[in-house]
């Protein structure tokens, strides 16, 4: 850097960081710059971070099987909001759903969920399956009941909140139960908007016939503060929905506020993939990954076997 970017970088910064503590698409506030306001998102303090490509390193844990999701599959009591919070669409629960089973060490409330997503020429899932990104990524938040309601409490433990991750992909035919929320989006546009949600079973936005069929690591907020003090679930099968139900996503959704000078559409509001280093990957006892066919990298190693086992004898 020069004085000249020095001086624009750090007036872009000052005049900025009351409007923004983090973004995604500029270069003083992005994932990549996360570290100078948050120490915890630094890649290099820690070895915890998410999202990670999910690939073949990953061992099969026979104990793993489908997770308990109290109240998911009833109407809850109450109403719900759904909120433009300027980094992602966020939709806020109730009290009254908990997760729990799977290998998770205690109980979980469920707090919220809330998606990422690309753009129009790009996918958006924060994590990755051998490489794959899918279009969209929703997240579905839980606290250990233990704490709750205190989130700060939760974030100190390695353990204190679960996510469970459920990848969105595109088809023809639109999904009749994503559109209760696509279809709020315009009433969110803006940063601070939010719109009331009559509570629907949240079971409806999973893929319900393959729910013993996931991964698990320990990882970490893939937002800022990046805390180190997550149980990851992420399916393995996607759920659908239509192009026109994710443009809704892609282009509807503003972290400006409504009537700014300046337009600032959302897009793209996901975290770049992190090494996994030594982290164990499980996959749960259903999980097919394993034993699908071989994939490039993986037949490559298989057929440099023989090469590096001579080279080392
Ligand atoms: C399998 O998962 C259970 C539950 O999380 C855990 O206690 C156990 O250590 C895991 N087994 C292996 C071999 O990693
Ligand atoms: C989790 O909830 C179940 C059912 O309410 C309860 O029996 C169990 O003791 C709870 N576990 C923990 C660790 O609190
Ligand atoms: C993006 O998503 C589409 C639809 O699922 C998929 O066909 C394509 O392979 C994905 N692209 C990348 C680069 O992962
Ligand atoms: C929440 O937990 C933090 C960390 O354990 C603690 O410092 C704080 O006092 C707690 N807040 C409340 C309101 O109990
Ligand atoms: C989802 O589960 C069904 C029923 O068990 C199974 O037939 C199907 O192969 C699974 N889908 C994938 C993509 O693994
Ligand atoms: C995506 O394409 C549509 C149609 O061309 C356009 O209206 C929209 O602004 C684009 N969205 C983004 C985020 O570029
Ligand atoms: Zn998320």
């Amino acid at each position: 850097m020069n004085i000249l970017e020095t001086v624009l970088y750090f007036t872009a910064f000052i005049a900025n960081s009351y409007a923004a503590d983090f973004c995604y698409d500029e270069e003083y506030c992005n994932p990549y710059s996360w570290g100078n306001k948050f120490p915890s998102c630094h890649p290099i303090i820690d070895q915890h971070h998410s999202p990670i490509n999910l690939d073949q390193q990953m061992s099969r844990n026979m104990s793993l099987g489908a997770l308990q999701l109290k109240g998911f599959d009833t109407v809850q009591p109450g109403e719900w909001t759904l909120k433009n919070n300027g980094h992602t669409v966020v939709l806020q629960v109730e009290l009254g759903m908990e997760v729990r089973g799977g290998g998770l060490p205690g109980n979980y409330t469920t707090l919220q969920l809330h998606f990422h997503w690309g753009s129009n020429s790009t996918n958006g899932s924060e994590h990755t399956i051998n490489g794959r990104r899918y279009p969209m990524e929703m997240h579905i938040v839980n606290m250990k009941t233990v704490y709750y309601p205190n989130f700060t409490a939760a974030l100190e433990d390695p353990t204190g909140i679960a996510v469970l991750g459920v990848f969105i992909d595109v088809a023809e035919a639109e999904s009749d139960s994503f559109s209760v929320l696509s279809n709020l989006v315009p009433a969110v546009a803006y940063k601070g908007k939010t719109a009331q949600v009559a509570p629907f079973p949240l079971s409806s936005l999973l893929p319900m016939n393959n729910m013993s069929q996931y991964y698990r690591y320990h990882g970490s907020l893939t937002t800022p503060p990046c805390s180190k003090a997550v149980e990851w679930t992420v399916y393995e099968v996607p759920i659908y929905i239509s192009y026109k139900q994710l443009s809704q996503f892609v282009s509807g959704v503003y972290h400006s506020e409504e009537g700014a000078q300046r337009v600032a559409p959302l897009y793209n509001n996901f975290r770049h993939i992190h090494d996994t280093f030594n982290r164990k990957v499980h996959a749960s006892k259903d999980a097919a990954l394993l034993s699908s066919a071989a994939l490039p990298v993986y037949s490559l190693l298989l057929c440099l076997a023989p090469v590096l086992s001579v080279g080392l004898s």
